[in-house]
């Protein structure tokens, strides 16, 4: 169960492999991003996910657009997100010598800080951090120069656009300023790469996050992002849920 499949329907694919290294809850990714997937795609997923013997799934985090299919094939609304956007005008400041490249002997930390640093729901094992790393053509995984470290990011980069995926700082080090310095070191490079915008997500409820974002000079982007989930023993295949209304 713990490789991933792409399970295809015409043009649409969804990516079904585990949520998290062991266990019987599976992740879906639909694919390409931008559009929207027809319901047979998800449907397919889902019978994917069955035969491999997951019990439940979670979607990654969908626009309101690219949910409607997986609202329509019984998913329901587990959480929403945040998204945050900000231009690439200028180079941006940054505390120089804050950051150093995250090296593998250093995973074992990175994993340790991300476990205390996130609810259980959200943290990385060390399937999910080779997953951020590699989910785009290019990346920056940084640390704090500490030890042990005290905090990393890993930005990626497709193209014009960069995505934050993950900045994390041990609570034992938070309210120091190393998360301005993550999120610096992360803009310049992204800047520097030739990115034009930056995109980052973080839930709904993480005010400590949202407030270092604004003062790094992110604003809300117009929708939010949803993960979904189904209990696929619940058997309520076909019976489409409501999804929120977004204004
Ligand atoms: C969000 C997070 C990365 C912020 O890291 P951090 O190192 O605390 O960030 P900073 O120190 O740069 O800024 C945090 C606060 O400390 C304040 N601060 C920074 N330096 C300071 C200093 N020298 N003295 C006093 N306060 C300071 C900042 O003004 C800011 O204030 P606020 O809490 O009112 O917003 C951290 O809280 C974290 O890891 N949270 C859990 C994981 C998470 O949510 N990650 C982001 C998900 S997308």
């Amino acid at each position: 169960m713990a490789t991933r499949t792409m399970v295809y329907v015409g043009r649409d694919r969804v990516q079904v492999g585990p949520w998290k290294a062991a266990g019987t809850t599976a992740n879906l990714i639909p694919y390409p991003e931008r559009d929207r997937l027809s319901v047979d795609a998800v449907h397919k997923a889902i019978d994917e996910a069955v035969d491999r013997g997951f019990t439940n799934g979670y979607t990654a985090a969908l626009s309101p657009s690219q949910a409607e299919p997986f609202f329509e094939a019984g998913f329901v609304l587990h959480e929403e997100l945040h998204l945050l956007r900000r231009e690439l005008g200028d180079e941006v400041n940054v505390t120089r010598g804050a950051t150093r490249r995250a090296r593998r002997i250093d995973w074992d930390e990175v994993l340790e800080l991300d476990a205390l640093a996130f609810q259980d729901f959200w943290q990385f094992d060390r399937v999910a951090l080779a997953d951020a790393v590699r989910a785009t053509p290019r990346h920056r995984f940084q640390v704090i120069k500490s030890a042990p470290v005290f905090g990393y990011h890993i930005t990626g980069l497709a193209g014009l656009d960069a995505y934050i995926q993950r900045v994390a700082v041990h609570p034992d080090a938070q309210r120091l300023g190393y998360g301005a310095a993550l999120v610096n070191d992360s803009l310049r490079w992204a800047w520097r790469n030739g990115a034009t915008t930056v995109q980052v997500n973080t839930q709904i409820t993480n005010d400590r996050a949202v407030g270092l974002y604004e003062r790094c000079g992110f604003t809300f982007a117009p929708h939010r992002l949803l993960v979904l989930h189904h209990d696929f023993a619940r058997g309520d295949r076909g019976e489409a849920a409501t999804p929120p209304i977004y204004t």
